[in-house]
């Protein structure tokens, strides 16, 4: 009998093919998140389960699992996942690096440049047909070159979107628990500093951060109000990093120009008075959607799975 490789959501066809002959698939082509109920019934009768980022795989749903060798999600985070629980009963849990940080620096770098040059609302004033001419002081918006770039977190994406930085003549300041390594802040051109120092002294503060116990909220009130009244925050990581109730406050008193969002803290779901401020650009959590992309990591997630199956260890298991 073959094993059973049940597969949360939408998956891309190449990598359901690399999988077929190797387990009974089960997949869900709806669109739509399944209940936890049926998370816990897909447990306790799958091999392996291909996850999304938004499936809660908590101790119950493990504990669920007789069977199962693996959790293998489909991104690079996987605070979705309680991986002490997995690790407990011997369930691997895999993540897709390396395939996805520069494509979502590209999107980190598309945001930094559409809030600081207004290019929503200005779309969408055009497309109102309220452009009657050219007037020196439309849709002003603030320089990228030149200025300085904040990177909270300098993983492989913040590095990413610093090496990018270089191009835009720009300075950058960096803080993490760790620091790189010299060669890399040399070929970064990269700072080493204080959170608190970076929010004082950058034009555009970018988060790359993962969601632990020691990042939820490490942007709220205080932080925004050390940073300058003319900077950004664009924020391309995990919702929950960031107080959302203290960012539309802050942006509403005019604490920082502006800020681009492609999580939130309550996704999907918005906070209250994000929709009406218009210095606020709001996407919906597509930091790695582009198709070659997404068939990079899909196709990681199967070899992930395969790996486990054949009693190996999965070649990207986070523990
Ligand atoms: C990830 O990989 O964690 C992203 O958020 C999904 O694009």
């Amino acid at each position: 009998m073959k094993p059973v490789i049940s597969i949360t959501n939408v998956f891309p066809e190449a990598a359901i093919e690399k999988l077929k002959p190797r387990g009974e698939l089960r997949l869900n082509r709806s669109g739509a998140a399944l209940t936890r109920d049926d998370l816990k019934k897909l447990a306790a009768e799958s091999a392996a389960i291909v996850s999304y980022l938004s499936d809660p795989i908590d101790r119950e749903i493990i504990e669920a699992g007789g069977n199962l060798k693996i959790v293998a999600n489909y991104g690079a985070g996987y605070n979705n996942i309680d991986v002490a629980s997995a690790r407990e009963k011997g369930v691997w849990v895999t993540n897709t690096p390396g395939v996805l940080h520069e494509t979502t620096a590209d999107l980190t770098w598309a945001m930094i440049l559409a809030v600081a040059r207004q290019i929503a609302p200005a779309d969408r004033f055009t497309r109102q047909n309220l452009f009657t001419g050219w007037r020196a002081d439309l849709f002003l918006g603030a320089d990228a070159h030149g200025k300085t770039l904040g990177v909270i977190g300098c993983g492989e994406i913040g590095r990413a979107v610093a090496r990018r930085a270089l191009g835009f003549g720009m300075k950058v300041l960096y803080c993490q628990r760790r620091r790189l390594p010299d060669a890399e802040e040399k070929r970064l051109n990269a700072e080493y500093v204080s959170l608190e120092e970076l929010l004082r002294n950058s034009d555009y503060v970018t988060l790359h951060v993962p969601l632990t116990d020691q990042t939820r909220h490490m942007i709220g009130r205080d932080q925004l109000r050390m940073m300058k009244r003319t900077a950004y925050l664009v924020h391309a990581a995990r919702g929950k990093v960031v107080d959302d109730r203290a960012l539309v406050e802050a942006l509403k008193a005019g604490e920082i120009a502006g800020a681009a969002l492609d999580v939130y803290e309550d996704e999907p779901a918005l906070t209250p008075g994000m929709t009406n401020l218009d210095n606020l650009l709001l996407l919906p959590h597509i930091g790695s959607a582009t198709r070659e992309t997404r068939d990079r990591m899909a196709l990681l997630v199967a070899d992930n799975v395969l790996d486990a199956l054949s009693g190996k260890r999965p070649r990207a298991s986070v523990w």
